[in-house]
């Protein structure tokens, strides 16, 4: 019922040059599988050169942050009215802007709304840190994550949107959460929470993608539980390799189930 989503996070990678070779180079494959929605999140600088290169195929196109106002002095900053002729979709609140540029919950909740408001797709970032983790904190920080981004968001947004799952401890490490793992926090936290926020019916349309060390051999078990809707990557999706592999695996999963 739900479209699985998997896209890709460039973070601060890829200059215009490199950018336009790595999607010439998966732009093809990508474009022929089906069932999946494919997103490239390349940095801002490279984000008019992607969508040119894209135009045309079944690849969207996302930013990795937003600012909430339209416009302004703002010095450094980008608007959704902006990013609207550039992308279809905008990651926020991802945690190395929670952890580096003191984003904070609330701020991720102007940016979710603003991005609303202009009719992009928030891929809302959640996740606990290993101190977190340790402590058997997730529920409490995954939930209060959630809720303080979507505070005053209407249910027929909230089912539009994207959630990822991205567990600090799993990001850039090589040491992914297990399928099993990420399945108890997508499906019995976040998708559970959605729920009891908003009812069933919403909760059952809001694509939850799970990210951190996520590449071709893995995806196949990430993808293959039931509340899994797709994957958040990031060092793999620099490699036009892995990511096409990533995207065709998810595929014949799915195809199969
Ligand atoms: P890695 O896939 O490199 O672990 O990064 C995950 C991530 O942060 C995607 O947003």
């Amino acid at each position: 019922m739900r479209t699985p989503i998997i896209a890709g996070n460039w973070k601060m990678n890829k200059t215009i040059r490199e950018a336009i070779q790595l999607v010439l180079a998966m732009k093809d494959e990508l474009d022929a599988i089906q069932g999946i929605e494919k997103v490239l999140c390349p940095p801002f600088t490279a984000l008019s050169a992607v969508k040119l290169l894209v135009a045309g195929s079944s690849i969207k196109v996302g930013a990795q942050d937003i600012f909430w106002e339209e416009k302004g002095a703002y010095t450094g900053e980008i608007s959704p009215v902006m990013l609207k002729e550039l992308c279809d979709y905008v990651i926020i609140g991802h945690s190395e802007r929670r952890k580096y540029f003191g984003e904070t919950d609330e701020g991720v909740n102007r940016k979710v709304k603003a991005a609303l408001a202009h009719g992009l797709i928030p891929i809302i970032c959640v996740g606990e840190n290993l101190e977190e983790n340790e402590a058997g904190l997730t529920e409490e920080v995954v939930t209060r994550q959630v809720k303080g981004a979507l505070e005053g968001v209407p249910a027929h947004e909230v089912e539009k949107l994207v959630i990822a799952y991205e567990p600090v401890w799993a990001i850039g490490t090589g040491k992914p959460a297990t399928p099993e793992g990420a399945q108890a926090v997508i499906g019995g936290t976040i998708r559970k929470l959605l729920a009891e926020m908003y009812g069933e019916g919403v909760a059952r349309k809001v694509r939850i993608q799970y990210g951190g060390s996520v590449n071709p051999a893995n995806i196949g078990g990430f993808i293959a539980q039931p509340d899994i809707d797709g994957a958040l990557v990031g060092g793999a999706s620099l490699r036009a390799k892995d990511f096409v592999e990533i995207i065709r695996m998810a595929a014949q999963v799915k195809s199969e189930a």
